[in-house]
C-alpha cells in the first residue's frame, strides 16, 4: 500500500520501484519511526485530533508493533512497502482499521525521516561512545602492564629517541579520548528535533512542539521549518567524527604492523587477529590490523560522498536525501566493529621487550642526550650538535653504539668529555630526565595511567 496515488492515473514502473524505494536500508529506523508515532499520537490527541480512545489505541497497536519489529527487525527488509514510514503504517493500519490512518495528520515523511535519523544518530553516538571507551580502557591496561618497557621512539620511521612502550600506547589513548569528545560534542549539537516542521512550512496544528521535543529526548524543538526538513548536519559530523577516529585507528594499525614485522619484532600479535597463507605455511599475517587501516578509506570515502550529496541541494526536502541511511549505517557499523578490532588486538598483544629494548639502544638514540651532555660542559648547542654528529658517524665507521666508545675516542672530538658521560648515555636516565607533563618519564606515564582510569570510570558511570 503506498502512502500515496491519488493523483495519478499509472502505477510506477518496476525498475523506478527499485530503484526508489528505500525500504531494503530504512527499516533500520522502525523502532525509531515508531518512537517517534508514539509521541506524535500524543501531540495530535492534545491537539485534538484524536480522542482520548483513539490515541489510546493507537498507542497500544504501536506498543504492539514495536515488541515484534524488536524480535526481528531484519525481516522487515523483504517486504514491498516503498520505505519504513509507509510500512509502520500500514502495520498500524492492519491492526487498528481506519484509525491508523489518522496518525498522519499534519506530519510528513519529511519531518518523520529527518527525526528518526537523529535518533538513530543518538542511539549510534551511544553505541560508539561505549566501544570508544572499552578500547581506551584496554589500551590503558596494556600501557599500566608494560610501565617502564623500553621502546624506540621514530621520526620519518628513523629511530629518533628512545621512548616507553607505554608513552606509545597513551598518545593513542589521547587520540580516542579526544574522538570521545568530539562524538560527545556532535551529540550536544544534533538535539533539536525537527518533528513538527511538516514538510517544509510548519504544521497548521496546534501541538507543543518544545513539549515533544522534551518527550523524545531533545532539548529544543529545531527553529526553522526548511532547516528541521533539510539538514543533515548530524549525519555529516558524524561521518566526520568517524573519519578521524578511522584515521587514528589506521595509524595505529600502521604502527602495530611494522612493529610486527620480521625486521622489527617489537610485538607478537595473537593467533587469534592473524590468518595464514594458502601457499606460505610459514606466514602469519596481521589481517585484523590491515583491514582497519583498509577500512578507514570506506569510511572517508563516505563522508565524502554525503558533502557532495548534499552540496548545493536546494531548500528544503530533496530525495537526494535518501542518500545519507546506507553510508551513516555503514559508516557507524564499520567503525564500531573496528574500534573492537582493536581492542582485541590489544588483549592478545605481546611485548618483545629484548627486541624493543635493542633497538631502542640502537640507531644513536641518546646522541642528542650527548649534545646536551656537552652544552652541560659549556659547549654551545650548535656546536655540540657538530660534534656529536661527526661522533656518530666515527661510530658508525667502528660499528660501535655511542657507549661503547672510550673515552679517548670521544677526547677525540671534545676535551671536555668525562666518565660522566657514560651514565648519561643510558636510556633509563634519557627517559627519566623527561619528567615534564607530557614527556616519557615513568612517573609522568603514572599519572595519566591513573588520570584515564579515573576519567573512563566517568564516561561509563
Ligand atoms: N525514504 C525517504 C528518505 O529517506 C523518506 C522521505 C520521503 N519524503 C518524500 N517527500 N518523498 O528520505
Amino acid at each position: 500500500m503506498a502512502l500515496w496515488g491519488g493523483r495519478f492515473t499509472e502505477g510506477p514502473d518496476q525498475r523506478f520501484k527499485d530503484y526508489n524505494d528505500s525500504l531494503k536500508f530504512d527499516y533500520r529506523l522502525a523502532l525509531e519511526d515508531i518512537e517517534g508515532s508514539e509521541c506524535w499520537a500524543d501531540a495530535i490527541h492534545e491537539a485534538g485530533v484524536l480522542n482520548d480512545q483513539e490515541c489510546a489505541d493507537l498507542k497500544k497497536a504501536l506498543v504492539e508493533l514495536h515488541t515484534e519489529v524488536e524480535q526481528d527487525i531484519h525481516a522487515i527488509a523483504r517486504e514491498s512497502d516503498e520505505d519504513i514510514h509507509s510500512y509502520v503504517e500500514r502495520r498500524l493500519i492492519e491492526k487498528v482499521g481506519n484509525l491508523g490512518k489518522k496518525l498522519h495528520t499534519g506530519r510528513s515523511r519529511n519531518d518523520q525521516v529527518a527525526l528518526d535519523l537523529k535518533l538513530w544518530c543518538r542511539k549510534a553516538v551511544v553505541r560508539i561512545g561505549e566501544a570508544l571507551v572499552s578500547l581506551e580502557q584496554e589500551l590503558v591496561k596494556c600501557a599500566d602492564k608494560y610501565q617502564g618497557a623500553l621502546f624506540p621512539g621514530y621520526t620519518h620511521l628513523q629511530r629518533a629517541q628512545p621512548v616507553t612502550f607505554s608513552h606509545w600506547i597513551l598518545a593513542y589513548v589521547q587520540m580516542f579520548e579526544r574522538d570521545y569528545q568530539r562524538l560527545m560534542n556532535a551529540a550536544d549539537l544534533m538535539s533539536t528535533c525537527p518533528l513538527g516542521s511538516a514538510a517544509l512550512a510548519g504544521t497548521a496544528y496546534r501541538i507543543d512542539r518544545q513539549k515533544l521535543a522534551l518527550a523524545l529526548g531533545f532539548k529544543a524543538a529545531t527553529s526553522n521549518s526548511l532547516d528541521g526538513v533539510s539538514d543533515r548536519d548530524h549525519v555529516i559530523e558524524l561521518l566526520s567524527c568517524a573519519s578521524i577516529s578511522m584515521m587514528h585507528l589506521s595509524r595505529l594499525a600502521e604502527d602495530l604492523i611494522i612493529y610486527n614485522s620480521g625486521e622489527a619484532h617489537f610485538v607478537e600479535l595473537s593467533d587469534k587477529v592473524t590468518s595464514g597463507s594458502s601457499l606460505m605455511p610459514q606466514k602469519k599475517n596481521p589481517d585484523a590490523l590491515e583491514l582497519i587501516r583498509g577500512k578507514c578509506g570506506r569510511v572517508v570515502g563516505a563522508l565524502t560522498g554525503m558533502l557532495v550529496t548534499c552540496k548545493a541541494l536546494p531548500l528544503a526536502y530533496d530525495k537526494d536525501l535518501q542518500e545519507d541511511k546506507e553510508r551513516l549505517f555503514d559508516t557507524i557499523d564499520t567503525w564500531e566493529d573496528s574500534l573492537y578490532m582493536a581492542q582485541l588486538v590489544f588483549e592478545g598483544l605481546k611485548l618483545n621487550k629484548d627486541c624493543a629494548v635493542e633497538a631502542a639502544r640502537g640507531g644513536y638514540s641518546n646522541a642528542t642526550e650527548f649534545a646536551d651532555y656537552l652544552v652541560s660542559k659549556g659547549v654551545p648547542f650548535r656546536d655540540a650538535h657538530g660534534i656529536v654528529g661527526r661522533t656518530v658517524l666515527y661510530a658508525i665507521e667502528k660499528k660501535k653504539a655511542l657507549e661503547d666508545l672510550t673515552l679517548e675516542e670521544f677526547r677525540e672530538f671534545s676535551t671536555v668529555v668525562n666518565e660522566d658521560v657514560y651514565p648519561q648515555l643510558q636510556l633509563e636516565n634519557i627517559i627519566a630526565k623527561r619528567d615534564i607533563k607530557g614527556g616519557v618519564a615513568p612517573s609522568q606515564t603514572k599519572t595519566e595511567i591513573e588520570h584515564f582510569k579515573d576519567l573512563l570510570a566517568k564516561h561509563k558511570g
